[in-house]
C-alpha cells in the first residue's frame, strides 16, 4: 500500500528556506504545498514561475489548510517562538532550524506544546545528519573508542560579525548539539565555564572558548572565534581505545580513527621508584579512514522528520535535543557574564 505524501510548507524563504524547499521537493514522503515569508517577491523567486507550491505572506493561510500536515520553520530565531507555537496549535507537526528558540524558556513552551498535542517537534541540528557524525556517533555508542576521556572541538574562522549575538550563539550550537548527539548514553555534561573576548570593540563576544564536564569526569572543550584568518573545523575525541579525529576541511582525510595513545600500566601495587619508571606506555597502532557515505545531511534530516511523524516516535533531534542546546548555551552566557564562573546544568541535559 502507498503511503500519502505529507503535505508541508515552509516559512522563510532568506538563506536557508531555499535549502529546506529543495530537499523537501526531493523527498517523495513529503509534498511541498506553500512557501511562506513577509517577502513575498523573495518567496517566488525561489518557488519559480512555473511552481505549483503556493507563495503567501500569511502564515494563517498555511495553517488553516487540511491538507498541510507538517510546517519547517527557517525563520530568524527570534521569531522561532511565535511561528512554530501557531502551527503546533493548528495541529501540525513542526521542524524548527537551529536554534530551538531565543530562550529555554521559549524552547521550553515548545516542547511542552508538542507534548501536550502529540505531535512531533524536531530541531535541524544538521550536523547530526552529516555522514561523518552519523560515524561518529557509532563508534561513540558501539565502544570502539572505549571509555570517553577528552572532546575538543574548534570552529574558527573569518566570520560574519552577528548584529544581534555573540560567537558562542552563532557557532557552538553547532559543536553542542554534535556533543549532544554522540556522546555515548551513559555521558552528559554536568556544567559549563565560558570565557570570551572582544578585541574589536563589537559588543558582543567574537572569540569565546567553553569548558563543559561531562558526567563520567571526561572534559569538552569548545573553541568559536570570528576573527581567525584561517577556517579550522578539528574535532579530536580521544578515548581508552581509540582517539577520533575530524578535520571537516578536509574532504580527502575527513575523519581517521587513530589506534594510538597512552596508556598507563594497571599493577596493582606500585612503589614509588616503579611509579615513575612504568606508568607511562604509549601506543602506536593503525590510522583507519572509515568509508564515508555522500549524502546531503538536510536529505537525511528531511526523511528523519518523515520517519518520526509516521512512526510518532521522537526524531533523533527531536525537541528535547534542541532544548538541551539551549540550557547549555544559556548557561555559558551566565558564565561569560561571570568571568568564567562553572554553572551546573539543569537535570533536562544532565538527565
Ligand atoms: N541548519 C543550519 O545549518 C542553518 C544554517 C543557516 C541558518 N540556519 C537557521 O535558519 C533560520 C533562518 O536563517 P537565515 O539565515 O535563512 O535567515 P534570513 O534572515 O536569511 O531569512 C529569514 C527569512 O524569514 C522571513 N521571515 C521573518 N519572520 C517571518 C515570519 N514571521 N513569517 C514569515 N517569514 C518570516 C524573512 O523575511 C526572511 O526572508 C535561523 O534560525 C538560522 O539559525 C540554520
Amino acid at each position: 500500500m502507498t503511503v500519502p505524501p505529507i503535505g508541508v510548507a515552509v516559512i522563510g524563504a532568506g538563506y536557508w528556506g531555499p535549502n529546506l524547499v529543495r530537499n523537501f521537493q526531493n523527498n517523495g514522503g513529503f509534498q511541498l504545498r506553500w512557501l511562506c515569508d513577509l517577502d513575498e517577491s523573495r518567496a517566488r523567486r525561489v518557488v519559480g514561475p512555473y511552481s505549483t507550491v503556493r507563495v503567501t505572506t500569511e502564515l494563517a493561510e498555511v495553517l488553516a489548510d487540511p491538507e498541510v500536515g507538517a510546517v519547517a520553520v527557517a525563520t530568524p530565531a527570534g521569531t522561532h517562538l511565535p511561528v512554530a507555537l501557531a502551527a503546533l496549535q493548528a495541529g501540525k507537526h513542526v521542524v524548527v532550524e537551529k536554534p530551538l528558540a531565543a530562550t529555554y524558556a521559549e524552547g521550553l513552551e515548545l516542547v511542552s506544546e508538542a507534548d501536550r498535542r502529540g505531535l512531533t517537534l524536531m530541531c535541524d541540528h544538521t550536523f547530526c545528519y552529516t555522514p561523518v557524525v552519523t560515524r561518529i556517533r557509532e563508534l561513540l555508542h558501539h565502544g570502539e573508542v572505549g571509555e570517553l576521556q577528552y572532546v575538543d572541538s574548534v570552529r574558527i574562522n573569518l566570520g560574519l560579525v552577528q548584529r544581534d549575538i555573540d560567537v558562542v550563539w552563532d557557532l557552538a550550537p553547532h559543536d553542542l548539539s554534535i556533543l549532544d548527539h554522540v556522546l555515548p548514553p551513559h555521558v552528559r555534561p554536568v556544567s559549563v565555564s565560558a570565557v570570551g573576548t572582544d578585541p574589536i570593540g563589537a559588543g558582543r563576544s567574537c572569540i569565546a572558548y567553553l569548558t563543559l564536564t561531562l558526567s563520567n569526569g571526561a572534559i569538552a572543550h569548545v573553541h568559536v572565534n570570528w576573527l581567525s584568518p584561517i577556517k579550522v573545523r578539528t574535532t579530536i575525541i580521544g578515548g581508552s581505545r581509540r582517539t577520533l579525529v575530524w578535520d571537516d576541511v578536509n574532504p580527502m582525510l575527513r575523519l581517521s580513527v587513530f589506534d594510538r595513545g597512552v596508556d598507563i600500566a594497571t599493577k596493582d601495587k606500585l612503589d614509588e621508584q616503579e611509579r615513575r619508571d612504568l606508568l607511562i606506555s604509549y601506543r602506536s597502532g593503525d590510522m583507519i579512514a572509515p568509508a564515508l557515505g555522500e549524502r546531503e545531511a538536510l536529505a537525511a534530516m528531511v526523511e528523519e522528520f518523515g520517519r518520526a511523524i509516521r512512526t510518532g516516535t521522537p526524531a533523533l533531534t527531536d525537541g528535547r535535543a534542541g532544548l538541551r542546546v539551549l540550557a547549555i548555551l544559556e548557561a555559558a552566557s551566565q558564565s561569560l557574564d561571570k568571568g568564567g564562573l562553572t554553572i551546573p546544568l539543569p537535570e533536562t541535559v544532565t538527565g
